[in-house]
């Protein structure tokens, strides 16, 4: 990381106290530190009992064949009985779940708890109706509507663990993933409300089916939620309506309870290889993490608290922050279709205003793009509700922390830093709103029960005002298992590292400021960050290569303002394809949209002659970023053509540019 990073950091001396009114009635205080870390097992075990259980765990923790964890063992557990029936059993059925909020005007829908009660077991038995069985996998295309939900819940309750496919990615990701599970279902929708009219989601399903089948692989059934009314192509034999089974089934379920290692999902992220790895959380561990920490770090008083998580399903934070944590701790929540700036700018505040939102949690590339509009438009709602602020997903930078907390947060609210992964489930590292002065920019430290620690490559212990890689030195109940279906991979990956140690390496860089409080720096692995979503550099190099008009591809992450990180992408044409013909990097950029999805699409592509590279032939990554990023090329010594530089640096400077 650069050194330039971290004096600037030390230059950061601002600090907020926590409000004396969160300190007072805080859920977690700060003598929680001193004793879980006396006894680790002791404290999750309480964590624990916060749930309930069919039949109480033997041992809390497992951990003699690391790194395969079990947590909770011989304990036995439904996650949606936990997240649904026994709040109705205890009397708070009329509780509101959640207030929905649909993108277009005056479409929303309020679902109390026995209601979702009523849905989840009618989702149940239609699921159980299509042949679905406990261990089954059931892939999830959908919108972030309440069918959603009902499906992940519905899923959790006949213990078929689910994979929610973000509704952004394209039919070949959707085919791929479908295959590496082995989907037997798939649940969607016809399409869904983004950016002010119908996306459709059907489509790509039903391509993805054909793509899985020359895999070799067959999905039996596709359930349909219709949400927009498009027209959708039907195959009888497959295709069935959620209003025709799903509305139509019995709302009496009863509940099987589940080995608390029972897988619970299997969620795909990208990797420094081109397939996703398919991370694999069962379900007493992850329920225990999660709904500890949503109580924890968010302070959740669910009686008078209204919740807000802004993240899609379809990716970890909806998973654990929108469905499993608040729903556990039986919290009320908003649950939005849309994006922010529909049909106006100001949507998110309209709706934080309207529904009183005392909790809200975002990313900061969310923020960033807010501040640039301007504090007029959240200047005009009243967000007097708000009482705590969080943010996922990158680093914030400090400006966009002091810019959330003043101008969203009326200099009121602690803003709280959230450090985790989709590979540990649930936080790690963050601020406790009721104990934490903040630090604008620093994730703080490791929460109570958890251990990180930032290390030297030979896994010292850095000083205080040192930087190195963050690594977690204690096993957590929300820790991933396994990469589905490659344990090999799953060790390699996160294990090998710090193998003699027996360290989690997360691949991020951090620094320990004078204090010995945590900044994290990013990736130090060929893992990109844009807009808080993971992408793999060659991910998309291999959906460049698959072009039949490229011959290699180079793909970095280049700093971007908005986006936190820019795909940027170095291509060589193949001989015979000339200069690319018309517009070579329209084209290019419209493959990767296909290939991966939008999400993925490269910021900007040159076209060049050659890559640099080793002279055992690997790309120097490095020094494609420092141009990408405008910097001064670093050192070239260990090129196998120093020249290199010199004709990609001039190509650039010609080349068309960002768009
Ligand atoms: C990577 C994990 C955690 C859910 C959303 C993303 C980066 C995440 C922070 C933060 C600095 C952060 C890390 C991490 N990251 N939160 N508060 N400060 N970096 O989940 O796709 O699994 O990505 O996001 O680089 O490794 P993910």
């Amino acid at each position: 990381m650069s050194q330039e990073t971290l004096s600037n950091l030390s230059r950061e001396d601002r600090r907020f106290e926590p409000p004396a009114a969160i300190a007072e009635h805080a859920n977690l205080t700060a003598e929680a530190y001193d004793r879980a870390a006396a006894d680790p097992e002791a404290f999750w075990a309480e964590q624990a009992e916060r749930l309930s259980w069919d039949q109480r765990w033997d041992r809390v923790l497992d951990w003699d064949d690391p790194p395969f964890a079990q947590w909770f063992v011989g304990g036995r557990i439904n996650a949606a009985y936990n997240c649904v029936d026994r709040h109705v059993e205890a009397g708070r059925g009329d509780k509101v779940a959640f207030h929905f909020v649909g993108e277009p005007l005056d479409d929303t829908r309020t679902i109390t708890y026995a209601q979702l009660k009523d849905d989840v077991s009618q989702a149940a038995n239609a699921l159980t109706a299509l042949g679905v069985e406990a261990g089954d996998r059931v892939a999830i295309y959908m919108p972030m509507i309440p069918e959603a939900v009902v499906t992940m819940l519905a899923c959790a309750r006949i213990g078929a663990p689910h994979t929610v496919v973000f509704g952004g990615f394209s039919s070949d990701a959707l085919a791929s993933r479908l295959e590496d599970c082995q989907a037997k279902v798939i649940v969607t929708a016809d399409g869904g409300y983004r950016r002010g009219s119908a996306s459709a989601l059907k489509p790509a399903v039903d391509e993805a089916r054909t793509k899985a089948e020359a895999l070799g692989h067959t999905v039996e059934k596709v359930l349909v939620v219709r949400r927009t009314g498009q027209d959708v192509a039907w195959d009888d034999d497959v295709d069935v309506w959620w209003h025709e089974s799903v509305a139509t089934a019995s709302t009496e379920h009863a509940c099987e309870f589940f080995d608390a290692e029972h897988p619970l999902y299997v969620m795909y992220t990208s990797g420094t290889t081109g397939k996703p790895k398919g991370i694999l959380h069962t379900t007493g561990g992850y329920l225990v993490g999660t709904s500890y920490t949503h109580w924890a770090v968010f302070d959740l008083k669910p009686d008078t608290d209204v919740y807000w998580c802004t993240a899609d399903i379809g990716w970890v934070t909806g998973h654990s922050y929108i469905v499993y944590g608040p729903l556990a701790n039986g919290a009320t929540q908003v649950l939005y279709e849309g994006t922010p700036d529909s049909p106006e700018r100001g949507r998110w505040w309209d709706i934080i205003e309207e529904y009183g939102v005392t909790i809200f949690y975002t990313a900061p590339t969310a923020i960033r793009s807010f501040m640039k509009q301007g504090r007029e438009i959240p200047d005009k709602r009243d967000l007097s509700s708000l009482r705590i602020l969080g943010s996922v997903g990158e680093p914030i930078n400090p400006e966009a922390y002091v810019w959330y907390r003043s101008v969203i947060g009326g200099d009121r609210t602690p803003v709280v830093d959230t450090w985790w992964q989709t590979e540990t489930g649930a936080i790690m590292i963050s601020p406790l709103p009721g104990v934490t002065a903040g630090k604008p920019g620093s994730a703080m430290t490791a929460i109570p029960g958890v251990a990180a620690d930032v290390v030297t490559d030979e896994g010292a212990s850095v000083p205080d005002g040192s930087g190195g890689y963050l690594v977690l030195t204690q096993p957590w109940p929300s820790m991933l298992r396994t990469i589905w279906g490659d344990d090999e991979r799953f060790k390699e990956t996160y294990w090998s590292k710090y193998a003699a140690q027996g360290w989690y390496f997360a691949g991020d860089g951090a620094k320990k400021d004078t204090d010995g409080d945590l900044w994290v720096l990013g990736r130090v692995d060929d893992v990109m960050n844009v807009s808080g979503h993971r992408l793999s550099t060659t991910e998309i190099e291999s959906a460049l290569v698959s072009h039949p008009k490229v011959a290699e591809a180079a793909v970095v992450g280049a700093k971007d303002e908005d986006t936190g990180q820019a795909v940027v992408a170095f291509v060589i044409l193949r001989d015979e394809a000339g200069d690319g013909g018309g517009d070579i990097v329209a084209e290019l950029r419209k493959h990767v949209r296909t290939q991966i999805g939008p999400i993925a699409t490269p910021r900007q592509i040159m076209i060049v002659a050659e890559l640099p590279k080793t002279r055992s032939g690997k790309i120097m990554r490095r020094l494609l970023k420092d141009v990408a990023e405008h910097r001064e090329i670093g050192d070239v010594t260990t090129l196998a053509d120093s020249s290199v530089m010199e004709l990609i640096s001039a190509g650039v400077d010609s080349s068309p540019g960002e768009d």
